[in-house]
This record gives structure tokens, C-alpha cells and sequence, in this order.
């Protein structure tokens, strides 16, 4: 296990119980960390305050990552409440149904503006808005979750898969841009897991289906083992290791037919 003792770490992307946010939340804080949840809405408010009454000594506050002044007041307040930043997760991402499950060539400019604002930009903006947290404790971690969809063609994933290469190529350039201040900036390409944003994906229980039969350890991933490979790249045992897209599949990336 990740050593994150005295870690303080920022997590944006609870939902639910089965966010892979939470499943990390919880190993980090497991782990020894002290975290700081964000809700997008008034809606989910109460599902991440009851969540986080888990958590030893958390701070909640809200977030929604398409509003600057949002994100403005949320590195204010972890200024003021932690005094500075250890680590990001960032697992936000968002696109309108209709763009999600529509052929790639009938995506609208409005499904995709907002889904590369709302999965795509806000790692961007966080990062800006985090780094002078995390110069102030030498250095930090940035993660952020993707998809194999980036890189192949995935039935029903469509503006998301283009959103996800859009992600994965900020990873590498915010690396370059951090890299200085001694902050990394990685992220983790899960396998298919039953959540809420899996929900919008039709025939989902079909991929995981495939993934059974196909992957090299012929099973599928479950949040554990996501939370468990990001402790490893939010604390210090991964501190000579950014720019990166660990693939968390079991093995599935790796084969062809
Ligand atoms: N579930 C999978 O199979 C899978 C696989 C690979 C990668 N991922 C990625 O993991 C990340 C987390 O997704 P998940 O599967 O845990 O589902 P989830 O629905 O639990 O998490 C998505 C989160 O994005 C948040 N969000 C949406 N719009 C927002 C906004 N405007 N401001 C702030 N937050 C906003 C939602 O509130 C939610 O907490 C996503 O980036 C997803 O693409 C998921």
C-alpha cells in the first residue's frame, strides 16, 4: 500500500458510492491522507456531505468545473483550510447523451463544447488554480482518469473517446508545463466499471462482456484496483514518474483480437 501519511489531497468527481473518485478518496484517506471533496450541484450535495461523514476530518465544498469563479474560490478555501496541496484527482467528465450515443459524425457543436470543457479544460483550469498550493509543499501529484476509448474506435463512446485524447494529451503538455515546480501529472486508463457515467454508455454490460473474455487475465477491474494504482501515482513511491498513462484493464490495450 501507498504511504500518504500527512498527504492533503483535493478529489473532484464524487457522485455516488460507486465513483471511482470515492473508491480512490476512500484508499487515499485509507492511506493516510486528509481530503477535500467537491459536489457539482446542489443535487448531489447531500450523496458526497454523507459520503465524505466517512472520511476522517474532511472539508466539502462545491465545484462545478465549468465555472471559474467556482474552481477561484475552491483553491481559496483549500489555501485557507490546508494551507497548501499535496494532490489532485480529477474524474469529472461529461457529454450530453444524445452526443454520446450518436454517431461520431452527427456530434453537435454545443455536446461537444461541453464535453471537452466539462472532462477536458477543468483538468487544465484545476491544475492552474492548484500548482501555487502545491509549490508551497515542494511539489504535488495530478491525476486524472481516461479511457481506452482515446485511442480506439468503442462502440457508443463517440465526442467522449475524441474528449479523452484531448485529456491525454493535456496530461502530457500540463507534465511539461509542471514539471519544473516539481508537480506531476498523470493519469489512469480503467477498465469499464459500473457507475453512474457508465450508465449513459448503451450496451455497456456488452463491453464488460468482452472485456471477460478477452483481457489477459480474462476478468474485468474493479475499484480497488483503480484506487489502489492511484495511491501509487499521487504519493511519492511514483515520484519520478509523470507525463503517463498507466493502463489499469487488465491487460485488454494490449491485445488485438
Ligand atoms: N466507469 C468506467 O468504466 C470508466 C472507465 C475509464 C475511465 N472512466 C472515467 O472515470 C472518471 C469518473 O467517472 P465514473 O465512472 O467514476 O463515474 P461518475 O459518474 O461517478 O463520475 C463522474 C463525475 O463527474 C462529475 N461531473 C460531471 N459534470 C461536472 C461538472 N460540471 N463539475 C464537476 N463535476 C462534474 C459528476 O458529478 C461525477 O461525480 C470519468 O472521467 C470517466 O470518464 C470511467
Amino acid at each position: 500500500m501507498a504511504d500518504l501519511t500527512g498527504k492533503l489531497g483535493l478529489i473532484v468527481g464524487v457522485a455516488n458510492k460507486r465513483s471511482i473518485s470515492w473508491a480512490i478518496a476512500q484508499a487515499a484517506a485509507a492511506a493516510g491522507a486528509r481530503i477535500a471533496l467537491t459536489y457539482p450541484s446542489e443535487r448531489l450535495e447531500e450523496n458526497v456531505r454523507e459520503l465524505a461523514a466517512k472520511l476522517d476530518n474532511p472539508i466539502v465544498m462545491p465545484c462545478d468545473v465549468t465555472s471559474d469563479q467556482q474552481i477561484a474560490d475552491l483553491a481559496a478555501t483549500l489555501d485557507r483550510e490546508f494551507g497548501g496541496l499535496d494532490f489532485l484527482l480529477h474524474g469529472a467528465a461529461f457529454a450530453p447523451a444524445a452526443d454520446l450515443n450518436n454517431p461520431t459524425v452527427q456530434t453537435s457543436r454545443e455536446g461537444f463544447r461541453i464535453a471537452l470543457d466539462v472532462s477536458v479544460y477543468s483538468l487544465i483550469a484545476l491544475s492552474r488554480a492548484v500548482a501555487p498550493l502545491m509549490e508551497k509543499r515542494g511539489g504535488g501529484s495530478i491525476l486524472t482518469l481516461t479511457y481506452l476509448g482515446s485511442q480506439r474506435v468503442l462502440p457508443n463512446y463517440n465526442v467522449m473517446g475524441v474528449a479523452k485524447a484531448a485529456l491525454e494529451a493535456s496530461v502530457r503538455y500540463l507534465a511539461s508545463d509542471l514539471g519544473p515546480q516539481n508537480i506531476r501529472v498523470n493519469a489512469i486508463s480503467a477498465g469499464p466499471i459500473k457507475t453512474l457515467a457508465a450508465a449513459g454508455i448503451s450496451g455497456f454490460s456488452n463491453i464488460l462482456q468482452i472485456y471477460r473474455e478477452r483481457t489477459p487475465l480474462r476478468r474485468n477491474v474493479d475499484l480497488t484496483e483503480v484506487a489502489d494504482a492511484a495511491t501509487f501515482l499521487l504519493g511519492p513511491a511514483s515520484r519520478a514518474v509523470t507525463g503517463e498513462i498507466l493502463m489499469v484493464d487488465a491487460g485488454f490495450h494490449a491485445v488485438g483480437i
